[in-house]
């Protein structure tokens, strides 16, 4: 029997509870529908999405559908991004990009993370309402990845803008929308490596530029969509994260975060199971069976279309107590879990600082959500000192 397009509700609080249904509603494996209708295969559980994720047999590339499964209908120069390779090309292209992300630069990331959270709380009211949505979640890793990457500073606003859309795919009215805004992107990334091919700089453009021209590590295709890549894995899930964090912070663990402050290893212990729990991504991006496969006892024919509910192995008992799923298993593991993890822990450090007192506006269901099937994420956050 077929859920239809149940599983992919856009925008509801009853979130949990949806893939917790998912989850117990035996096999625990479905077939669905997207909202535009593709067929697709729903898998949950901690165990079957953990193998799914980790199985070499399972592809994250389009070319492996043998449904035709397009999904957003990124063009070549944003597709040959991670997310959409495996193989070799997706080993080559992985380790040129965790180069760049991997611990020896942690210092160096701390750095901008905490200069840019400080010029932001500095900006915030001294006391009131206090809009931490606008005045903190989103421009943070906006300006962090921006400056990662070598964004042009005045065009950050613009980068954002047409990034945003990306994750609201649910409803087929923005289709126009989503095409513009990957026309959009698709110009400013280009534009921006055109100007540092000018003028190189001490940035990630600069060394991918430099391992493409002058190495051959990668194609030009390759190299707009690490950057396509990395500014909208960088900014969404992030700006999802850390705002549920902070939320979740004042709500439930205030006082212990607080006495935690001059501790800084158990602050950061503190915040780093709060990112564990915030799980912004209901699912991986689909994935593609390389041969038929057999999930609790359901065959799942070869290149079908398959989503991993994240949202239903998290909640899942068999997961307590093991690694948590937030930032994906295996060969796609999230590049940047280092570096939202330092955006939570200072961004959460900077507002207790400079707030003796904070207090949440309602109970969360009564705050808007963006709208979206694949995340789970506030729109807003307003907290009152
Ligand atoms: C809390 C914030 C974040 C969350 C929850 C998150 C979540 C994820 C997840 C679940 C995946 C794996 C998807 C899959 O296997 O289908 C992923 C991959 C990825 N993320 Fe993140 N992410 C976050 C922040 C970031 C940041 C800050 C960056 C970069 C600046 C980033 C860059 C990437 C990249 C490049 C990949 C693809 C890796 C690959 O395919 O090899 N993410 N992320």
């Amino acid at each position: 029997m077929t859920l239809g397009s149940l599983p992919f509700t856009a925008s509801t609080h009853e979130i949990d509870a949806l893939h917790e249904r998912l989850r117990t509603r035996a096999p625990g494996v479905h077939r669905a529908e997207l909202p535009d209708g593709s067929p697709v295969w729903v898998i949950t559980g901690y165990d079957a999405v953990t193998m799914l994720l980790t199985d070499p047999n399972v592809s994250a590339a389009k070319a492996d559908s043998t449904m035709g499964f397009r999904g957003n209908k990124l063009p070549p120069a944003l597709d040959a991004n991670l997310l959409n390779l495996d193989g070799e090309a997706h080993r080559r292209l992985r380790s040129l990009a965790a180069e760049a992300f991997g611990p020896r630069h942690h210092r160096f990331h701390e750095e901008i993370v905490w200069t840019a959270v400080t010029e932001l709380v500095a900006d915030l009211p001294a006391a009131g309402r206090i809009d931490l949505m606008t005045g903190l979640c989103e421009p943070l890793p906006v300006r962090v990845t921006g400056t990662l990457l070598g964004l042009p500073q005045e065009q950050l606003g613009a980068f954002r803008e047409a990034s945003a859309p990306l994750f609201r795919s649910d409803a087929s009215h923005e289709a126009d929308a989503l095409r513009k805004s990957m026309t959009t992107l698709w110009g400013l990334i280009s534009e921006a490596i055109a100007g540092k091919r000018r003028e190189p700089g001490q940035d990630l453009l600069s060394t991918w530029i430099a391992a493409r021209d002058g190495q051959d590590r990668l194609t030009e295709d390759e190299l707009v969509s690490l950057a396509f890549l990395t500014i909208i894995g960088g900014f969404e899930n992030t700006i999802s994260s850390t705002s549920f964090v902070l939320d979740e912070l004042v709500r439930h663990h205030q006082a212990r975060a607080r006495e935690l402050l001059d501790r800084p290893t158990e602050f950061t212990t503190l915040i780093r199971q709060l990112v564990g729990t915030a799980t912004p991504m209901n699912y991986a991006v689909r994935r593609f069976p390389l041969a038929d496969i057999e999930i609790n006892g359901v065959v799942i024919p070869h290149g079908h279309t398959v989503y991993a509910s994240l949202r239903s192995a998290h909640l899942d008992p068999a997961g307590h107590g093991r690694p948590n799923l937030t930032f994906g298993r295996g060969r796609h593991y999230c590049l940047g879990a280092p570096l939202a993890h330092l955006q939570a822990d200072h961004a959460a450090r900077a507002v207790l600082s400079k707030y003796p007192h904070l207090h949440v506006t309602g109970p969360r269901e009564t705050y808007r959500l963006r709208e979206s099937w694949m995340t789970y994420a506030l729109a807003e956050l307003t907290l009152t000192t």
